[in-house]
């Protein structure tokens, strides 16, 4: 089976014309008069393609756009890549992210080995060095990655390393670059094992095979230990919901349980904070079942889970002071004589039944458990992040997640760690209105409301479980997949949500 790329990220002092590597990647805004200083040197060395590049009008600076020029016996690099960064005053960390991971795409597409970016330079003053680099290589993680661990074939070879440097002719700077890189390599490592796992397929994780990894990684993990919670043992705790959709499947449930605990003193003054994550290894709809078209993308309906995943490795990696403890209910939503129908009553974890209506609402069925278990471990706050409705698509569109929550200063923090990481949300609502229609006539709840609002009374459903504690509630199923490639990534699982989590861990402990 092939590995997924690797990154090794390191900082670089040296001239531009004397950077050697097989991809020199410099940052051009599209309203930018000339070029500045340092391109304008390598320019001169080139005997002005780059200029010819632009006022030819091959490339315009464009944000997602690129153009390559070739290197000569003058500068030491083979290939300049010039990469588009939009208009200047809309420039944001997003833009530099953006940026490096389309160059890191082109890089592996032509095969080259060594990268080195200079982006840095174009964004110089607008914002810290630390976190230009950190957005930098989570940038080039993101764009490098590729799913094709079961291709066998080897017509579009790459390699299974890519060497990444920052480069700055001045010292000073590329001092400050290198705080922003380990962090960054972490997180954007962090992002594409989240993606890994949310790639493979049903048949290759179902919910012991996504327990076993988790029991893995907490094995590789300083301060991170792992509970897995099998279908007897959630029987005799009462977890009703997890049970009932995972009774379709011969591939049981499981409820997983990571605990990050720093040690770190500072810790202990920090609320504890749970991160809970849909993670249903393939989403059939069950006895309600979907139409067949599309189908196969619900392998990534555990793509809450593996961000939860992803959080806790690259918080245990960083060593937040914070204790973070992860909450995942596993289960395969299958229909077949022994499937949970519509019509049942579920008796919850929390003590609370459930008129289900729609086995396809199961995402519910199994985080109504997952929360009232984050309540009883009494965590001060609850993140559950979930591709719970496909009405949160139709809502959003494919750019950014919903947002939910019962508390200002938690939606808040949210709001910042998503301007923080790239990862964007929008605010709905989940208010007494959304909760009314959830009501049953025959059980405390049933599982789906009317026709409309499907996000919002999805979370309002949530909102039950959650009794007093601060929650937020991130409904991914806008975000978790592009189903094509696109310039600065290539198809499948987005990992959405690890960047996002951790930039919130990290935000609460003060470390950038
Ligand atoms: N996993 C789906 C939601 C989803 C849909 C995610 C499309 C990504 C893309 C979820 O379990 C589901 O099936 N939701 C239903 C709820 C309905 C039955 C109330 C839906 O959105 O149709
Ligand atoms: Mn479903
Ligand atoms: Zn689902």
């Amino acid at each position: 089976m092939r590995q997924i790329i690797r990154i090794e990220a390191r900082t670089h002092r040296v001239e531009l014309s004397r950077c050697s590597t097989d991809m020199l990647v410099v940052g051009h805004f599209a309203d930018a008069k000339g070029l500045d200083r340092t391109n304008s040197e390598l320019d001169g060395k080139l005997d002005g393609s780059i200029k010819r590049v632009i006022t030819l009008g091959d490339f315009k600076g464009k944000a997602g756009t690129s153009a390559v020029v070739y290197g000569n016996d003058r500068i030491a690099a083979t290939r300049i890549l010039l990469v588009g960064l939009g208009e200047k005053k809309k420039a944001t960390l997003d833009s530099a992210r953006k940026a490096a991971a389309q160059a890191a795409k082109t890089s592996v597409s032509l095969k080259a080995q060594k990268l080195s970016l200079a982006l840095h330079k174009a964004f110089a003053g607008r914002f810290e060095f630390g976190a230009l680099a950190r957005a930098i290589i989570e940038g080039v993680c993101f764009g490098s990655y590729r799913y094709d661990e079961y291709v066998t074939g080897n017509e579009d070879g790459r390699s299974d390393l890519l060497k990444v440097e920052l480069t700055d002719a001045d010292l000073k700077i590329t001092t400050k670059l290198k705080k922003g890189l380990s962090s960054g390599t972490v997180i954007g490592q962090a992002q594409n094992y989240a993606r890994t796992l949310a790639n493979r397929p049903g048949n290759v994780i179902d919910p012991p095979a996504l327990a076993s990894a988790a029991k893995k990684l907490a094995r590789s993990l300083k301060n991170v230990t792992c509970t897995v919670f099998d279908e007897k043992e959630m029987s005799e705790k009462g977890m009703g919901g997890v049970l009932a959709v995972g009774a379709g499947s011969k591939n049981k449930p499981r409820f997983i349980v990571l605990r990050y605990e720093s040690g770190a003193k500072a810790a202990a003054g920090r609320p504890t904070v749970a991160l809970v994550g849909k993670a249903i290894t393939f989403d059939s709809g069950g006895i309600s079942i979907k139409p067949s078209a599309g189908m196969d993308e619900m392998k990534l309906d555990k793509s809450g889970g593996t961000a939860v995943l992803g959080a806790i490795k690259a918080a245990a990696e960083l060593g937040l002071p914070v204790n973070v403890c992860g909450i995942i209910p596993a289960a395969e939503n299958l229909p077949s004589g022994s499937s949970y129908r519509p019509g049942d009553i579920v008796t919850t974890f929390s003590g609370k039944t459930v008129e289900v209506q729609n086995t396809d609402a199961e995402g519910r069925m199994i985080l109504c458990d997952a929360l009232s278990y984050a309540v009883k471990l009494n965590c001060d706050i609850i993140i559950d992040i979930a591709t719970l409705t496909g009405a949160c698509r139709v809502a959003l569109g494919k750019y950014m997640a919903a947002l939910m929550g019962n508390d200002e200063k938690l939606i808040k923090q949210l709001q910042t760690a998503a301007d923080d990481s790239g990862e964007k949300l929008w605010p709905m609502p989940s208010s007494d209105e959304y909760a009314e229609e959830m009501k049953s006539k025959i059980a405390d709840l049933k599982n789906i409301g009317s026709k409309f609002g499907g996000a919002c009374t999805a979370a309002a459903f949530l909102r039950q479980f959650v009794d007093d504690k601060k929650w937020a509630h991130l409904d991914i199923a806008s975000v978790e997949v592009f189903d094509k490639a696109t310039e600065f990534a290539s198809e499948g699982s987005t990992g959405f949500g690890v960047r996002l989590l951790t930039s919130y861990l990290m935000n609460l402990t003060g470390k950038k």
